[in-house]
């Protein structure tokens, strides 16, 4: 017997929560860098592409499969297929889960860290730009510190969690999301009043063709995926505490608007205080760490403009792991019955302890490598390039092929407004999910592994 489930608070509830979730690491540290380390604008191209045309289709799936079981990702599944198989999905999802939160947690921890250095005021003591990437190094080489940090940003993360969706989840999604907003606003006007700020914005914004590559259309599809929390069952954990007279397509649409939009902020803030100061956009996932606190301190104003980023930094992070934690969760005391605080407490722990060693690649194992990625990079390109491109591939061939669009429109049609009822919506979602997101993943990795 399943217990009462818990739901959203209110309908904005969602939308900031799955939102909360969306926005993060993926946006602020992760898009940029690796923007800057596939050229730039033709890139974010490609990028908005797949969020359009994949993204977004994958996205209302995915919602609607939670909303409509009122499952988690496992149950979801176990309850619409016929052929069991199908919960294998659910469960790649609740590994993915795990892999993404262990490495996860190790930048958000180092975001945590650098807001210890902003307020000890450690950025102003900058005499050159190699100091700021000596802090860098010196940081992240000190196992200590890497390994308190995850602790720290963890601890966080599971005491959220453990409050449940509508105390834990909502009530922190609520505050920190506006918050995180204007705190951007901020940092990018003032990016964009930085003298020689243009640099920064034709990088972003002036495509030169030449730089794509099959990887990096790889690296733009997994980055859709990621950015978008899609392909793993977080939104469907999400979309399983919606009420149902709320209306999935709008609600998608407004996910997906927010999360490029603040991406693009954070793209603008960064790419012009880096083409500022005279610095390399393709430096790697020290970007934002390395570059950054060098502008805080050159400009005025830096000491707390440097806070509030790291700040905003860790606020995303948290908001974007607690629905990481929430799909491992959601499934044990869904189907085995668990107490959340038992599943918070145990699986919580046993994330922690994977995230270590993705910790220590910066420093005690380095030297540890396979392909050339270390343990962090592996991690990061199984689950970001892999598990959830593979993820969205089977929500959607399941949705449109076997689930069917017979059952799958009324149900998304519930709760919708005149507006998601309109035909030409519906034909496009259908075409989108049927057609375009299942070809276009599939081809994409074969190209990825070489076979064309
Ligand atoms: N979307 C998050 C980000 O952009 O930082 C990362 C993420 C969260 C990925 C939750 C997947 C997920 F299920």
């Amino acid at each position: 017997m399943l217990k009462k489930r818990e739901q959203w608070g209110s309908k904005i509830g969602f939308i900031l929560a799955a939102a909360g979730s969306a926005i993060g690491l993926g946006n602020i540290w992760k898009f940029p860098y690796i923007a800057g380390e596939n050229g730039g604008a033709a890139f974010v191209l490609v990028y908005l592409v797949f969020i359009l045309l994949i993204g977004t289709p994958v996205l209302i799936a995915e919602i609607l499969l939670g909303r409509e079981t009122q499952r988690n990702s496992i149950g979801a599944f176990k309850q619409l297929a016929s052929n069991k198989l199908w919960m294998i999905v659910g469960g790649m999802g609740i590994l993915a889960g795990f892999v993404i939160l262990s490495f996860y947690s190790i930048i958000g921890g180092w975001a945590v860290g650098y807001v210890v250095e902003a307020i000890n005021g450690t950025f102003a003591s900058f005499e050159t730009p190699e100091a700021s990437g000596d802090l860098f190094g010196q940081l992240i080489g000190n196992a200590k510190w890497v390994i308190g940090m995850h602790t720290i940003f963890f601890g966080l993360v599971m005491s959220l969690v453990y409050f449940g969706v509508k105390r834990g989840i909502e009530f922190g999604s609520k505050i920190l999301m506006p918050l995180l907003f204007v705190i951007l606003v901020i940092l990018m006007i003032r990016g964009i009043t930085l003298e020689g700020a243009e640099a920064g914005l034709n990088f972003m914004f002036k495509p030169d063709w030449s730089k794509i590559t099959g990887d990096s259309i790889l690296i733009a599809l997994g980055h859709a995926f990621f950015t978008l929390s899609l392909g793993m069952g977080a939104m469907l954990t999400y979309g399983s505490y919606m009420p149902e007279d709320s209306d999935i397509t709008i609600a998608s649409l407004q996910i997906v608007f927010l999360d490029t939009l603040i991406a693009i902020m954070a793209g603008i803030a960064i790419f012009t205080a880096v083409f500022a100061s005279g610095l390399v956009p393709g430096s790697g996932p020290g970007l934002i760490f390395q570059t950054l606190p060098i502008v805080f301190a050159e400009m005025p104003g830096g000491y707390i403009f440097g806070i509030l980023f790291f700040l905003l930094l860790s606020i995303a992070a948290v908001t974007s792991a607690i629905s990481l934690l929430e799909v491992v969760v959601a499934y044990f005391v869904d189907e085995l019955n668990w107490s959340r605080k038992k599943a918070v407490f145990i699986f919580g722990g046993i994330i922690y302890l994977v995230g270590i060693p993705s910790g220590l690649s910066f420093n005690l194992l380095s030297d540890y490598t396979f392909n050339g990625l270390n343990f962090f990079d592996l991690a990061d390109f199984l689950a970001s390039n892999i598990l959830l491109p593979l993820g969205g591939l089977l929500i959607s061939i399941f949705v449109a092929w076997i689930w069917g669009f017979e059952k799958a429109i009324p149900a998304l049609l519930k709760g919708a407004t005149k507006m998601s009822h309109n035909n030409m919506v519906l034909m496009s979602w259908k075409f989108f999910l049927k057609f375009v997101a299942p070809v276009f993943i599939f081809i994409i990795f074969l190209h990825s592994i070489g076979l064309f």
